[in-house]
């Protein structure tokens, strides 16, 4: 068979220019139906109260999808976002591949984020997990779900660096580190592609959204970034790089704009970052509406602008706005847009789907009925695996782990409210799929009385049925709407009537365990003070309930370990462990960079996670080799069961011309030990991960002493000395 560059070739030389054109839009199903206005304007109805929820359902049960069969055929379509289900796809694609002139078959795409049915934790979740080869197995798994119903493209992994917990979106990746979002989003790429992405149900990852949405000022979604060229490319660049190095086929460039220039038409970004110095060769998508949104920008006067500024940027595909369809042929016929842009941006998209394997099966789908691939029992199986892994203890106050047959008061809406499981971007969940902290209880048959936030219980009142309860579970925290796009805050306290709940149970005397569910870190900060046990358990996906019971009784020892800080408060996002010390770091005195009403360090640092045992660090010896810094440390059990530590390994260059962070986390393990035994584990600083962009813009390492740090949190101070 002919290589993919030939055939991408010679289909483009059988191209007209509307075709070429065609390719480059993707259409969201339009809803035709009960309702005067566009459906963008009936969602904005709905959110500022004009019409009541019950409406818009109403409304929206009377619409019905248009397809746009006719623009398929015509070949005016490349890609649809937000088709549903196999049969709908197989009837558009017979469209594309059987009616159009070409026969060029459509990419079909959809946010499958954290799982297609079998939903697992959030991403922030699952990034506590520190194992890239458990975050490369959920991400193969949502891919077979996924592919089965018709979806051969995901808009993920997300892999901004957030360190800012107002952010809504600081869900959706892997925390506040570079190097751990680049592992995170690489493993997410090969589970997504595998080695063969034109196999069946492989589907191409988009890293997104390049670049540093996450440093959106004050943590507003869609705000503006602005940062050296230095900061972007030492703290914001590496895990696209990373996620790109891993062979993803596609990138979609950020909503916001850097310094300035959006993204969406930022050629330093789409074309000499990207393409020339990473050698990316696949295909970028702009996100939803954002080539239209350069107007809004003020960095276009209208859509055709928008349209030549991104097409000459380097954005391939439109995702929604119309802006390329409806004026590309006029741009390039003027010459305000190069006929070369636009059959660079063919060829990346024809390129894609033929490494897909789309033209040789179109028809990837599954034959029998989707249902049948969704929720195995294998893939629950790893959900709940997933789950365990990634839920953190972060107090325990000789509460935990519970003896079985112990009679429990499960206190909280978020206990038995299963949707809410799911947490942001499940737009396959099922509610119903997912198991709550109720249903497992009633499951395993344990003596249980669940009570609501305000105290209520079905079976009596709260003052009666308590005496019954040794201990409480306290379901906390946010509603999964409460987090995701859209979703920021400047208040990250918990709300007054879940404090007001954990007075009465503490006001018992019955021990408290805490169980938050939430997309960001929260202001825990009442609650570390006050409640005796606290279990992080952030969205926890289908097998929520037991995943969080395997770890109350003990049957899984916990080892998570936070990928973001968790701040005091509100007012002090971002907070984050690789900041800089400043000229009068924070300490005694009046004049040092700190608060007058909240202390510096966050309530738990990144890297920080209990577990029911203890571990000791020792012996932590450095020596410099050709690569860069060889790292060995020893850790030993100290309690009394089995637990797997997540060893962590920082560095710290004390003196250069620009000044360089008090911690950078150069690389991890995780380690199984039994009681009493004693790990040696060795890591390799690589001699580039201690370089830097100086002032004048060149990439250095400097001679001197670097400081080597290791242990099982960002705040260790075990240290070694070595001089490069
Ligand atoms: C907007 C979001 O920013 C992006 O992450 C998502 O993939 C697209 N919408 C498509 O739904």
């Amino acid at each position: 068979m002919k290589d993919i560059e030939t055939r991408v070739r010679d289909l483009m030389d059988k191209m007209t220019l509307e075709e070429k054109i065609g390719q480059t839009r993707q259409c969201g199903p339009s809803l035709v139906g009960a309702f005067e206005v566009d459906f963008s304007e009936l969602l904005n109805m709905m959110f500022d109260g004009r019409i009541s929820k019950e409406k818009f359902d109403e409304l929206m049960a009377g619409a019905h999808q248009d397809l746009k069969e006719d623009d398929i055929r015509a070949g005016k379509i490349g890609s649809f976002n937000g088709v549903k289900g196999a049969e709908q796809v197989r009837t558009i694609q017979k469209i594309a591949v059987e009616e159009s002139r070409l026969g060029i078959p459509l990419i079909i795409g959809s946010d499958v984020i954290h799982g297609y049915r079998t939903v697992t934790p959030i991403p922030l979740g699952e990034s506590c997990a520190w194992e890239p080869s458990l975050w490369e197995r959920t991400a193969r798994i949502s891919a077979e779900e996924a592919a089965a119903d018709g979806i051969k493209w995901t808009f993920a992994p997300m892999v901004d660096v957030a360190k800012d917990a107002r952010w809504g979106r600081i869900s959706e990746g892997a925390g506040e580190d570079a190097l751990l979002n680049g592992l995170y989003g690489a493993a997410k790429v090969r589970g997504f592609q595998t080695d063969d992405p034109s196999a069946k149900d492989s589907i191409a990852a988009c890293v997104k959204h390049f670049a540093a949405y996450g440093a959106v000022e004050a943590g507003r979604d869609y705000n503006r970034v602005d940062m050296s060229e230095q900061k972007l490319r030492e703290e914001y660049l590496p895990s696209y790089k990373a996620s790109v190095e891993a062979g993803a086929l596609t990138v979609m460039p950020a909503f916001n704009d850097i310094s300035g220039v959006p993204c969406s038409c930022n050629s330093m970004l789409l074309t000499d970052i990207l393409r020339k110095e990473w050698g990316f060769k696949g295909m970028t998508i702009s996100d939803a509406n954002a080539i239209a949104e350069l107007v809004n920008h003020g960095a276009a006067a209208d859509n055709a602008e928008a349209a030549a500024k991104a097409m000459e940027a380097g954005m391939d595909m439109d995702m929604t706005s119309e802006a390329y369809i409806e004026n590309l042929a006029e741009l390039i016929r003027s010459g305000a847009v190069s006929e070369e842009a636009l059959d660079r941006a063919v060829a990346d998209i024809l390129r894609v789907k033929f490494e897909l394997g789309l033209f040789d099966d179109p028809y990837y789908m599954a034959e029998d009925d989707p249902e049948n691939h969704f929720l195995k029992p294998e893939y629950r199986t790893l959900a709940r695996e997933a789950a365990q892994k990634s839920i953190v203890l972060l107090k325990n106050e000789n509460v935990l782990p519970l003896n079985r047959g112990i009679r429990l008061g499960i206190c909280g809406d978020l206990a038995g409210e299963r949707a809410e499981m799911t947490g942001t971007w499940s737009i396959n969940a099922v509610g119903d799929d997912c198991v709550s902290i109720t249903d497992a209880c009633e499951a395993q048959a344990l003596p249980y009385t669940w009570f609501k936030t305000d105290l209520t219980a079905e079976s009596g009142s709260f003052e009666t049925l308590a005496k019954d309860c040794d201990v409480f579970i306290a379901a906390i925290g946010e509603r999964k709407d409460e987090s995701g796009e859209a979703a920021s805050r400047t208040s990250i306290e918990l709300p007054a009537e879940q404090i007001h709940m954990l007075e009465k149970l503490i006001a018992t005397g019955k021990p408290v365990i805490a169980v938050v569910f939430n997309g960001r870190p929260l202001a825990l900060t009442w609650v570390n003070d006050n409640v005796p046990a606290i279990l992080e358990a952030w969205h926890p996906g289908v097998e929520a309930g037991n995943a969080i019971l395997d770890l109350v009784f003990g049957d899984v020892n916990p080892s998570a370990k936070l990928t973001a800080s968790f701040p005091y408060n509100a007012g002090m996002c971002p907070v984050y462990y690789d900041h800089i010390n400043t000229g009068r770091p924070g300490g005694r005195g009046k004049f040092t960079s700190k608060y007058l009403d909240a202390p510096l360090t966050p309530v738990y640092p990144f890297g920080y996670g209990l577990s029911y045992t203890t571990y000791e660090y020792s012996d932590l010896q450095a020596e410099v080799t050709a690569e860069g810094i060889q790292v060995c440390v020893k850790v030993t059990n100290t309690g009394a069961c089995a637990g797997d530590e997540i060893v962590q390994c920082y560095f710290r260059d004390p003196v250069a011309e620009r000044v360089r962070p008090v911690r950078k986390l150069a690389a991890f393990d995780k380690i199984t030990l039994q009681p009493g035994e004693t790990k040696a584990v060795s890591f390799l600083i690589k001699k580039e991960q201690l370089g830097y962009w100086n002032s004048k813009m060149q990439f250095v390492v400097d001679s001197g002493d670097i400081e080597v740090y290791a242990g099982g949190c960002s705040t260790t101070e075990l240290k070694a000395v070595v001089t490069i």
